[in-house]
């Protein structure tokens, strides 16, 4: 079979040059949250119908949309690519492979076969951004920053992707603390590419974690404008910016933005309900009232009570379903149950572990059960990060339970909780609002 290479000497087996090019080009918009991937993905398609990579490719973002009817169209894209993988290389087997268990929702062997991979490719940025897609959602902060430090001496600022994998790596880097470092490879990121939608992102964590909210609402301000062509994570970094509002107790500007931004009636992307449902939540703990926001993100989410694709997007469906039908709060513990009890995948593990605990918590609260609520988060506290996301995301758990501990009375834990939490961020807003009703 013919060989060909790509611009960081990747070697795809293919029968032409154009479809690595637009290979390349699918993988570049992927990890730069543009709208355009299905077209650079048609266009491999149209130069080479049987690029093993590219079938590849389309199944696992399949399972990148994270909802289970895809699941079969990435096993179908898996057999094609099987079909065309006679005299592929081993690092074209091994991302085969890597399809293959993820189709099973075996992710720490996906990630197994990755990590792999990068020992003898470090320039495969297809793997190492997978890995690190994975890894966060697999709670390992570790690895969201240390896997794409493996690679990073394979990589020099000559190379096409080189900011995209410093951005990667500042990421983990402010996941895990440093978050001063994390900023300044972030905006040096930046600033070889202001449309880097991953670096923006790092440096609103950033801002998060340090509570330097109207420094943050002003930052994302002036990226917005590159926004309206990228893809839905614009729908995240709008979250963010909500985020520093809600902080500020400025409510009616993040209602807004909900309304006008984050809001979208046509998507159903995970990461925008769990961006949706996590907002109007940690509206609610500051006792806003959200309107009839939720009957309109029940109507998005009822349907994936069995979906069961990471604990992290379950806890948040979790969210939309309690606040607006009992009834279909306990169909999805009932539904997680039985994950657990069954599933063999990696998912059905964290569920068992934490993920079902998590659940029944966000349900407990709801329904005033805050004895409950203290009980099944105090224990779980440290193992809350087992369902993946981040630091500013698995928040709204440590909000929730420091919420129970009030409404329950249990003003020791609270105050005890908020004074560890105010040694880290002493200028956060809702820790000072809360740890003065917990005075009370
Ligand atoms: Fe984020």
């Amino acid at each position: 079979m013919p060989r060909y290479w790509n611009e960081v000497g990747l070697e795809f087996t293919t029968s032409n040059e154009a479809a690595v090019r637009a290979f390349d080009q699918s993988i570049r918009s992927y990890a730069t949250f543009r709208r355009d991937i299905g077209e650079h993905l048609k266009a491999t398609f149209a130069a080479d119908p049987n690029m093993v990579m590219a079938h590849v490719l389309k199944g696992y973002f399949f399972h990148y949309m994270g909802m289970r009817p895809l699941i079969a169209k990435a096993e179908k894209c898996l057999a094609d690519a099987e079909a065309a993988s006679i005299g592929c290389s081993p690092r074209e087997r091994n991302h085969i492979e890597a399809l293959r268990v993820w189709c099973k929702g075996d992710y720490r062997a996906a990630i197994d076969i990755w990590e792999r991979t990068l020992l003898e490719y470090p320039r495969d940025f297809l793997a190492l951004k997978l890995a690190n897609y994975l890894h966060f959602y697999i709670g390992d902060s570790a690895n969201v920053r240390d896997s794409v430090a493996r690679v990073l001496r394979a990589w020099d600022h000559a190379m096409p992707g080189y900011a995209l994998v410093r951005s990667l790596y500042a990421f983990g880097l402010q996941e895990n603390g440093a978050l001063a470092e994390a900023e300044s490879i972030a905006r040096a990121s930046l600033e070889t590419d202001p449309l880097d939608g991953w670096a923006v992102h790092t440096l609103a964590h950033v801002m998060e974690a340090q509570d330097r909210h109207e420094e943050g609402i002003a930052f994302l301000s002036g990226c917005e404008a590159h926004w309206d062509s990228g893809n839905n994570f614009r729908y995240h970094l709008w979250w963010h910016r909500a985020l520093f509002h809600v902080d500020l107790q400025q409510y009616d500007a993040a209602l807004e933005l909900y309304d006008q931004r984050l809001w979208d009636a046509k998507s159903d992307e995970y990461l925008d309900l769990c961006n949706d449902a996590s907002l109007l939540l940690r509206l609610e703990l500051a006792d806003v009232n959200v309107g009839d926001r939720w009957p309109a993100l029940f109507e998005k989410v009822k349907s994936r009570v069995d979906d069961h694709i990471f604990c992290f997007v379950d806890a948040h469906m979790m969210m939309a379903l309690a606040a607006q039908d009992p009834a279909a709060a306990d169909s999805m513990l009932a539904s997680l149950r039985d994950q657990a009890m069954r599933g063999h995948n990696t998912t059905a593990a964290v569920t068992r572990e934490i993920g079902y605990a998590v659940c029944q918590a966000i349900a407990a609260h709801r329904i005033g059960d805050f004895a409950s609520v203290v009980k099944l988060l105090t224990s779980n506290r440290y193992r809350i990060r087992a369902i993946g996301g981040s630091n500013t995301q698995r928040d709204i758990f440590f909000q929730l339970l420091v919420d129970a501990a009030v409404r329950n009375k249990q003003y020791a834990l609270a105050q005890a909780l908020l004074s560890e939490y105010m040694a880290r961020r002493p200028h956060n807003g809702w820790a000072a609002r809360i740890h003065h009703r917990a005075e009370i």
